[in-house]
């Protein structure tokens, strides 16, 4: 017998520390929260995807009065780049959120566990890291890729 120790690896930046790259896809994150249509949780969720192809493609949460017919904002950028790109290569994804009060979130917003698998995916897809920035009110943790979001993670059907 032994242990294991699996170990997240993030870098925490302040805004002004990122690329202007990484910066761009964190605006777009912070904007696409106004695209939020979150009713119900009043939680406001953009995502920010960059693609091999120089494409940048959004989404925000999407909620519904039957609760689990809605997505999240991650989900709903993956599956309309892979919709509107197909093949593309995911390069970056930026995630941003406004609680409750409207206000940015202080903590840095990490996407819940069905939008890691589903995030996933795209990595394998792409066959390299798809560098993770998660974008809190004052300070972006950087990882620097899906799978370190999700160790352990399910891949393929064996
Ligand atoms: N939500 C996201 O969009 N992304 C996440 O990773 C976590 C949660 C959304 C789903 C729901 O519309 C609201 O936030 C509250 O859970």
């Amino acid at each position: 017998m032994k242990d294991i120790q699996i170990t997240v690896p993030v870098t925490e930046y302040a805004y002004g520390e990122l690329t202007d790259a990484q910066r761009g896809l964190v605006d777009l994150a912070r904007q696409y929260t106004f695209n939020s249509y979150s009713p119900y949780s009043h939680f406001s969720v953009g995502a920010a995807i960059r693609l091999d192809n120089g494409e940048v493609v959004c989404g925000a949460n999407q909620e519904n009065a039957a609760f689990p017919s809605g997505t999240c904002a991650e989900r709903s950028a993956c599956y309309s780049a892979g919709a509107r790109f197909p093949g593309a290569k995911f390069e970056s994804i930026a995630i941003a959120a406004r609680g409750v009060d409207g206000e940015p979130t202080v903590a840095p917003c990490a996407p819940c566990g069905a939008c890691r698998q589903a995030l996933l995916e795209y990595e394998v897809l792409a066959g390299h890291d798809v560098e993770v920035l998660l974008v809190g009110r004052d300070v972006i943790y950087r990882l620097p890729s899906v799978k370190s979001l999700l160790p352990l993670a399910f891949t393929e059907i064996n």
